[in-house]
């Protein structure tokens, strides 16, 4: 069980609450002037990933309040209680253990299984198969050997291995990765026009194989690929599965031997580490697949074992939870200067906002106080050039993550040169702005920002970065007293879809009934 605590009534919220009207009036650039070794103080860093923070509106006073807030809403107890394999996921009565998925030895035991046990099993498994694949030694029903594999799945089941597989592109062998997860069928006439059904191996990735847009997609796929080779005899060298739901795995027809499982006790959302994370093995390769396991292990023992002062993942947390429900921002930009993590916003966007868009707390109050921001993104230079306007003029300060990687995977020096430029001269810019008498030239500044610096973008460091942001969510949701890994605002616009695909009653809803009347009428 997490403690439960309402944060607003801690003294340290009070306590900074009464920092904030001390601070609010001065700018980050002030802070900077006051003090020179302001970046040795506001900075904290792993093996991996150094965090250069002190480009927040925070003074030593802050981040004591912020880290007795911790210490008051229990964070050390949360921790324990995740490590222990307590049911912390209370309203699905779960564990959260996607740290297990990646920890390399030892034994955590739940209700009498020790986890680790059944974790080494899948991953013997996904090894098997992805090495057979990747080698080129998993024959289709015509002997060819797999050149395509395409992941149907989505949100937890799609997003996350999607965007590892493109931010890991330089790592590619001779297995090009698809994805499939969107109920539109267009995007499977788009991949349908790219492979060729005798080299091509489909995933129907879902933890509970239930997913309307997956088992929609899995079954258009299936029936494509019967019709292209001629014969329900070549499915099982061309689809496997992976889920939690062995019954309904068996029910479509996938041969056990082609099953991966995983466990309850893993979020969809944080689960490219488990047999979600085949299509990664099957495209850069099992050694890979694991270097990125390792990554994410080594920041597991840094939330467990690091000061919270220099704990990357608290403190990231605790800056949000400063500039959300202290400065009042209501979004968050993360900006990568890295186009191989194209993907990653939309993918934290999941991961952080499925689980901390909660307006009840953990007692089941409506909270008074506002929980998670609006996270997007996209990858720099690009974003310069489409939304960076609003963060420098508009209205509400937007703070920023800026992510950029010290050594390209290439060899145009001009351009990585320019965009870790590009990078840096973004955040001061923020920070400083520019004062100017014509009002629409005036840049206030003022913006805060974080920026982590990494050596270069390989599947362990990728592996820590992703971790990173896990932990952060987890220590958010500790923080704001909410449950970060449940769901279930996302039921009720399935539940209604489903209604409206039947057919059997008309809605309710005006609106709805001539939204639909109108698209029958264009039909
Ligand atoms: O609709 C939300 C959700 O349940 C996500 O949490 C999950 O990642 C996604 O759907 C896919 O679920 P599944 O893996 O069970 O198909």
């Amino acid at each position: 069980m997490l403690p439960a605590k309402n944060p607003s009534k801690l003294s340290a919220w009070q306590e900074l609450l009464t920092t904030h009207t001390s601070i609010k009036d001065q700018s980050i650039r002030s802070l900077f002037d006051k003090d020179q070794h302001r970046v040795e103080t506001f900075s904290a860093h792993t093996d991996q990933i150094y965090l250069d923070y002190s480009k927040n509106l925070v003074s030593a006073e802050v981040m004591e309040a912020l880290l007795k807030l911790v210490d008051e809403a229990g964070l050390k107890d949360a921790i324990r209680a995740m490590q222990s394999a307590d049911r912390i996921n209370e309203r699905e009565n779960r564990a959260v253990m996607h740290y297990a998925l990646r920890k390399s030895s030892g034994s955590i035991e739940l209700e009498g299984t020790d986890l680790m046990e059944l974790v080494h099993t899948e991953l013997a498994k996904i090894e098997r198969i992805s090495s057979k694949i990747h080698q080129g030694e998993w024959l289709g029903h015509t002997g060819k050997p797999i050149r395509n594999i395409v992941n149907i799945g989505i949100g937890g089941s799609d997003l996350g291995p999607y965007m590892v597989c493109n931010a890991l592109r330089p790592y590619w062998s001779s297995i090009k990765p698809y994805f499939l997860s969107n109920i539109d069928a267009a995007q499977w006439e788009e991949i349908k026009e790219e492979i060729d059904a005798e080299e091509t191996l489909f995933i129907i990735a879902s933890k509970t194989f239930t997913t309307d847009e997956t088992m929609t997609n899995a079954r258009t796929a299936r029936q494509w690929f019967i019709d292209e080779i001629g014969t329900t005899d070549a499915l099982a060298k061309h689809f496997l599965a992976v889920s939690t739901n062995l019954k309904e795995t068996a029910a479509f027809g996938i041969p056990d031997e082609n099953i991966v499982g995983f466990w309850d006790w893993v979020g969809g959302r944080f689960s490219l580490w488990s047999s979600i994370g085949l299509s990664i093995a099957c495209t850069v390769g099992y050694d890979r697949f694991k270097e990125l396991l390792a990554g994410a292990e080594k920041m597991d023992t840094h939330l467990f074992e690091a000061d919270f002062d220099q704990n990357l993942p608290v403190i990231m947390a605790l800056l949000s939870i400063w500039n959300v429900n202290f400065c009042g921002c209501k979004s968050h930009a993360i900006l990568p200067y890295d186009h191989r993590l194209k993907d990653f916003p939309r993918f934290l966007q999941q991961m952080i906002m499925e689980s901390n868009g909660k307006q009840v707390d953990r007692s089941g109050n409506r909270v008074d106080y506002p929980t998670c921001p609006i996270y997007f993104g996209e990858p720099g230079t690009n974003g310069q050039h489409a939304f960076y306007q609003l963060l420098h003029q508009g209205t509400d300060a937007v703070p920023a993550d800026f992510i950029v990687f010290a050594k390209p995977a290439h060899a145009h020096d001009e351009h990585h040169t320019k965009l870790i430029a590009n990078c840096f001269a973004q955040s001061e810019a923020l920070m400083d702005g520019s004062p100017n008498d014509d009002p629409f030239r005036n840049f206030e500044g003022n913006r805060p920002s974080n920026t982590l610096v990494i050596d270069e973008l390989n599947p362990e460091n990728l592996g820590a970065l992703i971790a990173l942001y896990e932990h952060q969510v987890f220590v958010q949701g500790v923080l704001w007293n909410i449950f970060s890994f449940d769901q279930w605002g996302v039921e009720l616009g399935k539940v209604l879809a489903k209604k409206i695909v039947s057919g059997k009653e008309e809605s309710s809803n005006p609106s709805t009934r001539s939204l639909l009347q109108k698209v029958k009428d264009l039909q």
